[in-house]
């Protein structure tokens, strides 16, 4: 059902911060015909008697069955699009040997048009029907699979935020899958920036470029310093990644002489739309910058047990008020679903808290202290964590957010929900849902308020 210019009458929740978990019982969401969020009222709001017997009568009530619980649509602040065919294969080397070996051969594939095509269709069904409304996509060098994927979200309807990527060192890079020159890469990423801006089916902003240097190793100091530039120009997002493992951090601490955020804030590339893949090793003057820039983490759980060796220190994160979400990291994290990565983020985070060597003394395993998250704050981070992130009205279900949510039908008898009337209710129902849902639970996704799966 296509909800704009209707009132929905559903339960559900919605996180509006770390750790908290509204629930919204039996309240009434009246969406305009742009698919933004008017208002929101719960059972026992002076007007609600009022606002629901008048959508009754025009005729503008939709209702959600009983069962089916809404929550906001998922954000995945991190994805390569192009790794989607290796997605469950590949994890068995380290970051820079993955790359090579199996990474930058598949991706060198996208030169071809009707691959990409094919690949990047099946990556944007699955997502969507797996929740995911809001995707930042790394793409690749190309120019025409780059633009074939902002035209194939445009016509599925997500929303997305995509980037062509910028590799241009030849030291790091291959022969075979590495942009011509330095000017070459600049001027596609303005020529892509343009594409997205004026492209006709794009007149709502759904689609948004992002300036996307692959990480600090692929790219010279002339490119950093011109996707600065364009960056600051254009007013785009920038995504990147960030001392993600102990290779890649010792690699820039090499060439630099400082760390991946500190290198990243001298060439303009931090800012308040920037997001920085995994930062697992952000020093605490790290973690100072990228709140003072107002950047965010993209944390990707699955992703960092593969590639990090190390956890995000998640808990400290959010404590010190930076912006984090979540990321799958596809195809380095082997799961396409946000549900997968909030629970490998809560289990990470345990791990991490209690630590992991059992031949070590319980007092000496972890790294101490209160590193736990649990699975309100996962919550967040998929929802509305990953809409700060991006600066995005979206996550939450309140006047001026765009309608972008799922509906989690618990009855559905293929699904993987089992409640207990007399055992399971309030945010317990959710600790189930992020738990236990699979996709044959999501019912119904919305973007825009519009059905797109
Ligand atoms: N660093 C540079 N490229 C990549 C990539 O494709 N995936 C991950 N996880 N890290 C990277
Ligand atoms: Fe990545």
């Amino acid at each position: 059902m296509n909800l704009q210019d209707r009132t929905l009458l559903a339960s559900g929740f919605h996180a509006p911060e770390p750790g908290v978990v509204e629930v919204l019982e039996d309240a009434l969401i009246a969406i305009d015909d742009a698919g933004t969020i008017v208002s929101v009222m719960k059972k026992g709001d002076v007007g609600y008697d009022a606002a629901y017997e008048k959508a009754r009568s025009k005729q503008r009530l939709s209702t959600l069955p009983s069962g089916s619980w809404l929550l906001p649509g998922m954000v995945d602040l991190h994805i390569h699009a192009p790794q989607y065919p290796q997605l469950g294969n590949a994890l068995d080397v380290p970051l820079e040997v993955w790359l090579e070996r199996y990474t930058f051969p598949l991706e060198a594939r996208y030169q071809d048009a009707a691959f990409a095509k094919r690949a990047y269709s099946v990556l944007v069904d699955d997502l969507i029907a797996n929740g995911t409304t809001t995707a930042l996509y790394f793409a690749t060098i190309h120019d025409e699979a780059t633009r074939l994927l902002a035209d194939i979200c445009l016509e599925k309807g997500q929303r997305a935020l995509i980037g062509k990527v910028v590799m241009d060192n030849p030291d790091q890079c291959p022969d075979y899958y590495r942009d011509a020159s330095t000017d070459a890469a600049l001027s596609q990423t303005r020529a892509f920036i343009d594409y997205v801006r004026a492209h006709p089916d794009n007149g709502d902003g759904r689609v948004q470029p992002v300036v996307t240097p692959r990480f600090i190793p692929s790219c010279t100091d002339e490119a950093l310093e011109g996707l600065g530039a364009i960056a600051k120009d254009c007013g785009c997002h920038v995504q990147t990644h960030c001392s993600e493992s102990d290779w890649e951090h010792g690699y820039v601490l090499a060439r630099h002489g400082v760390t991946d955020t500190a290198s990243l804030d001298r060439f303009g590339l931090l800012g308040r739309r920037s997001v920085l893949a995994h930062s697992n090793f952000l020093t605490r003057e790290d973690m100072e910058t990228v709140k003072v820039r107002q950047a965010a983490v993209a944390h990707c759980p699955l992703s960092n047990a593969y590639f990090a060796n190390a956890v995000f220190p998640l808990r400290a994160a959010l404590e010190k008020g930076l912006h984090v979400g979540l990321g799958t990291d596809i195809s380095g994290g082997p799961s396409a679903s946000l549900f997968e990565n909030c629970r490998a983020a809560v289990m990470a985070s345990r791990m991490l808290e209690s630590g992991v060597d059992p031949a070590l003394p319980a007092e000496q395993r972890g790294a101490g202290g209160n590193a736990r998250i649990d699975f309100r704050d996962a919550f967040y981070l998929a929802t509305a964590g990953g809409g700060v992130a991006l600066d995005l009205p979206v996550g939450l279900f309140a006047p001026g957010y765009r309608f972008d949510a799922i509906a989690i039908d618990t009855n559905a008898a293929d699904g993987t929900i089992r409640l207990w009337d007399e055992l399971d209710s309030g945010d317990h129902i959710l600790q189930k849902i992020i738990n236990t849902a699979s996709r044959a639970n999501i019912a119904d996704v919305w973007i825009d308020a519009k059905t797109v799966a």
